[in-house]
């Protein structure tokens, strides 16, 4: 049965690093454009009188990509079990990868905020202190061997994979209804929504996830115990 679930596990991760590899080449190769003068002269995100926050911005999005792509290689049931050292390292890496997404991220939003304004970057400033967050907790309590490792990595790979997520539903959005509720500086009440909705439901759904067991054990309990 293990084996049957282990290689399940591995083509639902195979999916899913597909479904991301169009965006992991969309931001690392934006990152690495910092010095294209076609980039500069169009983008808005480039700031020649503020090269720490443009530094920041575009860096973030070179380690922010390789982060979507390695992190749901951690879930991966075989590599934990058989290649416990690759696990490790790799652990380090997804870790440190998104201390300097969220870093990157969030030095830029204190120094210029985001196109949606005030609430745009509420909504990425609290993205950013949990990716920041969530990778903190992971690595300590691994250190620890602490069994709340998991639900902390977990949340990580969700958080990782949040701003893929954020794009495609915009892609998704739009495709279904043509893009009701969205205007060009996101100021629109689906773009507002979205703003919290790309990790909040989700990072909710996981939370009742591990819930359920100790629930469902209540709940038995107290049935045995009326009847
Ligand atoms: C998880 C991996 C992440 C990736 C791959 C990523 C990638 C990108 C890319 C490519 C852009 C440029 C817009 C575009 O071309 O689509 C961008 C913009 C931005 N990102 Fe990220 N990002 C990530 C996480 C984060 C986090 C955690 C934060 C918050 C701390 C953040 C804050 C921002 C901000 C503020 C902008 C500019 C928004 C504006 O246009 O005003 N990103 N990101």
């Amino acid at each position: 049965m293990r084996r049957v679930t282990s290689f399940l596990g591995v083509c639902l991760i195979g999916l899913l690093l597909l479904s991301v590899w169009w965006f992991v080449e969309h931001a690392v190769g934006r990152g690495l454009r910092l010095a294209d003068p076609d980039e500069i002269a169009a983008s808005r995100l480039y700031r020649a009188e503020a090269p720490l926050s443009t530094l920041a911005i575009y860096g973030h999005m070179v380690v922010g990509g390789l982060l979507t792509l390695l992190a749901p290689l951690q879930l991966l049931g075989p590599v934990r079990r058989r290649l416990p050292r690759l696990h490790h390292v790799l652990g380090y890496t997804v870790a440190g990868l998104a201390l300097a997404t969220g870093i990157g991220g969030l030095v830029y939003i204190a120094a210029h905020g985001t196109i949606g304004g005030a609430w745009m970057s509420l909504g990425f400033g609290l993205y950013g202190l949990l990716l920041i967050g969530a990778a903190t907790q992971t690595v300590r309590l691994a250190r620890r061997r602490h069994p709340a490792h998991r639900a902390w990595a977990a949340r990580l790979v969700i958080l990782a994979l949040g701003s893929w997520i954020y794009r495609m539903h915009y892609g998704l959005w739009h495709a279904f209804t043509g893009g009701a509720g969205t205007q060009d500086d996101f100021g629109g009440i689906f773009d507002r929504i979205q703003v919290f909705a790309f990790y909040l439901p989700y990072l909710m759904v996981l939370q009742l996830a591990l819930r359920l067991p100790a629930l469902l054990r209540l709940r038995g309990r107290a049935a045995r115990a009326t009847t």
